[in-house]
This record gives C-alpha cells, structure tokens and sequence, in this order.
C-alpha cells in the first residue's frame, strides 16, 4: 500500500455510533470515508428489487459478482447501484432485515472484499464495518471496535431513521437489530468481533464530540 497512507478500522455492531464517527473522523484527518455497510446493502436491495430468492447462496452471490456498486466521496455519501441512486432505499427496514442474510454469504463477502480492497488504495481511509479490523484491513494503523447497549444502539438507529422521515416503531426496529447482531455474530464467515489488537470504545452515554476527540487524540498520538 501507499506509505504514510493512514487506515483506521471501525468495527462494531448496528448503532454503536460507527458511521457519525468515521465520517467526521476522515473529514478532520483528510482520509476517504467507507462505509462498507452500503456495499452490503446495495447487494440486498438489488436482490429484493429483481425479486430473486435470497435463500439461494448461489445465485445470491452472481448477483453481487454482476452489481456496479459506487459510493461517492462527496458530503452527500450518494449510493449507486448499477447506476441507479440508491442512498436512502438502502436504509429501509427491509433492506435491512435481508441484508444479515446476503452478507453471511461467503461469495457476496469476496466480491465485496474486492471493492473495499480498492477503495483502500485510493489513499488513506476510515473504514466502518463488521470485519475490518480483522479481515478486510488486517494490517490497519488503528482499529477501533464500537460498543453501547442494545438499548441505546436501537435508539440511535431510530432516530437516524425518523431523520430521513422514516417512521418505525421502536420495538420493531429494536427487533430488527438484535436478530441482525445475532446473524452477523453468529456466522461462519467473517463474523463481528473485535480483532486481538482493536481498541474496544463502549459509546453508553457518550456523545458524538467526545468520541470523536477521544479517537482523533489516539490516532494522533496525543
Ligand atoms: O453498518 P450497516 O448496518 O449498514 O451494515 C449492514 C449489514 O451489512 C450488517 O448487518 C452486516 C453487514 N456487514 C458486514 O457483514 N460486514 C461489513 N464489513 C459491513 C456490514
């Protein structure tokens, strides 16, 4: 990899505050932004789309090899998806239940691996995630796993929904999110977990400053 070129990992399960943080993170030190969590959703919202079946492995996984997923730089963080803009369909709760399923497979996990594997070459990058500590960046200058509750992870999540006017029951997004934990720790590939050298923050009652100062003074040897 280019030298000097800094990588932070941020792992951690849905609402632990990974995307807030890593956005403002790469914005102060000047690095590229990935959320690697779009990529996943793009791949399950396109099979929703074209209505194939999501229990097929097989299929499920020449679907992610033929899909043109580009996510742009920008402060507008827009989505495509074999050219179609997809920022906010991405987020919709059913999008986010099917995507557990498509990302435990291991064939939609290599392509995808491929696409971050890139985006890391541009230059230097905070990466958010599930496996980037431990899989996709091994080799990363930083790796910080993000924690809180369940409680206040499917608060957040909400009231991320309820500002891009999705309005979701609590309970049902709650719901949604404990049976997503337990898919993306539970599977065989890749699973969620701190990698041995990460750097566990539990965001609980934390808020985004402080978080974000409290990174950027490690990163910067402060
Ligand atoms: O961060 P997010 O909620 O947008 O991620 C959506 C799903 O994608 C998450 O439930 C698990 C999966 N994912 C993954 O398996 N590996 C990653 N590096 C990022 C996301």
């Amino acid at each position: 990899r280019q030298q000097h070129a800094l990588q932070i990992a941020l792992d951690g399960p849905a609402g632990a505050g990974k995307s807030t943080v890593a956005k403002i993170v790469a914005e102060k030190l000047k690095l590229f932004y990935v959320d690697t969590g779009a990529m996943y959703r793009a791949i399950a919202y396109k099979v929703l789309k074209i209505n194939a079946p999501i229990d097929d492995e097989t299929r499920v996984s020449q679907i992610a090899k033929e899909t043109e997923i580009v996510l742009d730089h920008s402060d507008k963080r827009i989505v495509w998806c074999d050219g179609e803009e997809v920022t906010e369909e991405i987020r919709s709760p059913d999008v986010s239940r099917a995507v557990s399923v498509v990302a435990s497979y291991p064939g939609v996990r290599k392509r995808l691996l491929e696409l971050q594997r890139l985006e890391a070459n541009r230059g230097g990058v905070v990466m958010d995630g599930r496996d980037i500590g431990t899989y996709v960046l091994p080799e990363a200058d930083f790796k910080f796993f993000l924690t809180a509750t369940p409680e206040e992870r499917a608060k957040r999540r909400w009231l991320e929904l309820a500002k891009i006017g999705k309005e979701v029951p609590l309970q049902e997004v709650t719901q949604d999110m404990v049976e997503r934990d337990r898919l993306d720790t539970e599977r065989e590939v890749s699973p969620l977990k701190p990698a041995e050298d990460a750097i566990i923050l539990d965001t609980t009652g934390i808020g985004i400053d402080e978080l974000v100062t409290k990174i950027l003074t490690l990163v910067q040897g402060g």
